[in-house]
């Protein structure tokens, strides 16, 4: 039974944007199940900020949110909108709002959602809450975002079925892992894997140093097989940077391969886990997190506040100030990164 409850808006609407995440359902599920049980009615939008300007929006009952706790992927769809970077795009986006009566909208995604949201509050008297979901985990705000989780797990799961082949043959496998601009997920691979070498985006890498030399004293300490995880966006120092066209889709990962062929003779053999991270069923820590980020979210819009993002620090869910929020740029952890370069020294 809804509780008679006083809320600062009427009828919210809710939009995933950007890379999806395992998580985003459960995340859509509790904005649906909170906002209805407050007595508030909830707009699903499809496609991102490219559904708010095409009016792809609707109406949504617990129905629609049954049984997707447990998927991957996201129900609303996701999308990168060109048209709402503009003014006319947010006008119409706006008008949009007015149509269906919108008084707020949870926007689910990465800073890029965010920044989008703040763009509309900023000039259209519509309240906007942020809930941090990305695979890279590179929402400098939040010490979590939702699919880090199980993308993690799912890269890990793979990579403990490379490294058995790998050690059968012994050869150098090359793994690349998803992270254009972030190397959290290729840190937190490396630890849970085991990694001979991790190499990220934000330490551009030297391959005698970064690679050749833990390969060499790992094979010194007996080691007959070696893992190398590549962040996609990781870059050589020596030539700079890759080009924009090879980040994804191997560029990096072929890249070190090749170098370990040529430097150390060593039979190497590359896989890109690519987007499998961006799927599967959500693990527990992502519904959970997800839940109780998309509970905590539709309470903020209730009490008339906006211009807040959902932020998980110090393993407490809070929010934050939207703008100071983006201001917050993603850093790895250094204890992680002094974890690894110890963990990698191979001997
Ligand atoms: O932002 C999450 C992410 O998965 C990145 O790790 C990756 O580089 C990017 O999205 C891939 O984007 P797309 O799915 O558009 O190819």
């Amino acid at each position: 039974m809804e509780k008679e409850m006083k809320n600062a808006v009427r009828r919210i609407g809710v939009l995933t944007s950007g890379g999806d995440a395992p998580g985003m359902n459960a995340a859509v599920r509790a904005v649906v199940r909170t906002a209805l049980y407050r007595g508030i009615e909830v707009v699903g939008i499809r496609r991102g900020w490219h559904g708010l300007i095409n009016a792809d929006m609707f109406r949504m009952t617990t129905s629609d949110v049954s049984h997707i706790i447990n998927k991957g992927g996201t129900i609303l769809y996701t999308a990168r909108s060109d048209e709402f970077r503009t003014e006319e795009g947010r006008k119409k986006a706006y008008n949009n709002c007015r149509l269906f009566g919108l008084d707020g909208i949870v926007a689910i995604g990465g800073d890029g959602t965010f920044s989008g949201a703040l763009a509309l509050s900023s000039e259209y008297p519509i309240s906007v809450v942020g809930i941090p979901g990305t695979i890279d985990n590179d929402i400098g705000c939040s010490h979590y975002s939702i699919g880090y989780d199980t993308a993690a797990n799912t890269a890990i799961e793979a990579i403990d079925k490379i490294r058995d082949t790998m050690q059968s043959h012994e050869r150098c496998s090359v793994i690349e892992v998803m992270g254009h601009r972030a190397g959290n997920l290729a840190l937190y691979v490396g630890i849970a894997t085991g990694a001979t070498a991790v190499l990220v985006p934000e330490e551009p890498w030297d391959f005698e140093e970064d690679v050749a030399e833990k390969i060499r004293s790992a094979r010194i300490s007996g080691r007959t097989h070696f893992m190398i995880i590549v962040a996609e966006g990781a870059k050589r120092k020596a030539d700079g940077s890759l080009d924009n066209d090879v980040v994804g889709n191997g560029g990096a990962g072929y890249q070190v391969a090749d170098l370990i062929k040529e430097e150390l003779g060593l039979d190497t053999r590359v896989s890109v886990l690519g987007h499998m991270q961006r799927g599967g069923a959500p693990s527990a820590r992502d519904r959970v997190t997800a839940t109780n980020m998309g509970y905590y979210a539709v309470n903020l819009l209730a009490e008339g506040k906006t211009n807040r993002v959902v932020v998980r620090q110090d393993g407490v869910i809070t929010d934050m100030d939207m703008t100071e929020g983006l201001k917050m740029k993603n850093q790895l952890s250094d204890y992680e990164r002094a974890v690894v370069k110890t963990m990698t020294n191979g001997y």
